[in-house]
């Protein structure tokens, strides 16, 4: 009797992702840091850094499983799932908070249907929240695919989701 192999982290990933990381670790896995750079190189070209994904860089760097998730859950910079192709990201400073921000969250459910660390199912608006990201006086805050848009009033706030959802 054969018996099957148990799952390894090469069967968890498809041939492409598995190239892509590969090429990313090659050509920086000796460099100062190496571990930041290939997570931050593998956001960028692939767009995310799933689960096996994580595990893969682990087993090919020789380092504890734990150490990349750490990274990758400690930088809001990184995903687990591919964006969407706009990205909303509430501020959750105080001066923000205060200011109103988790009633534009509440309104955002509402027009989206989906929740913070979600993509709407077309694929069209990713909604995450943020820490402060200095322009406290503006206050409320959200940031739309990375650019600041502060003083957010919650009666033009439907419209800036609309134009998200259909731009
Ligand atoms: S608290 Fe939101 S920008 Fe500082």
């Amino acid at each position: 009797m054969t018996e099957t192999p148990a799952p390894t982290t090469e069967h968890e990933l498809c041939e492409n992702k598995r190239a892509a990381l590969d090429a990313i670790i090659a050509q920086h896995r000796d460099r100062p840091g190496a571990l930041m750079v290939i997570l931050n190189e593998t956001q960028k070209q692939v767009g995310y850094v799933s689960e096996p994904m994580q595990r893969y860089v682990a087993k090919k760097m020789r380092v504890p499983v734990s150490a990349v998730h750490g990274v990758v859950t400690f930088y809001s910079f990184f995903t687990t799932q591919p964006r969407g192709k706009h990205t909303i990201k509430f501020c959750m400073g105080t001066a923000c908070y205060v200011g109103g921000v988790p009633q534009l969250i509440e309104k955002a459910k509402q027009l989206t249907g989906s929740d913070i660390g979600q993509t709407t199912p077309d694929g069209q608006l990713t909604m995450e929240v943020c820490r402060c990201v200095g322009a406290c006086s503006q206050a409320p805050v959200v940031t739309v695919d990375d650019e600041v848009v502060g003083r957010v009033k919650p009666n033009k706030f439907p419209q800036l989701i609309k134009k998200l959802l259909e731009s």
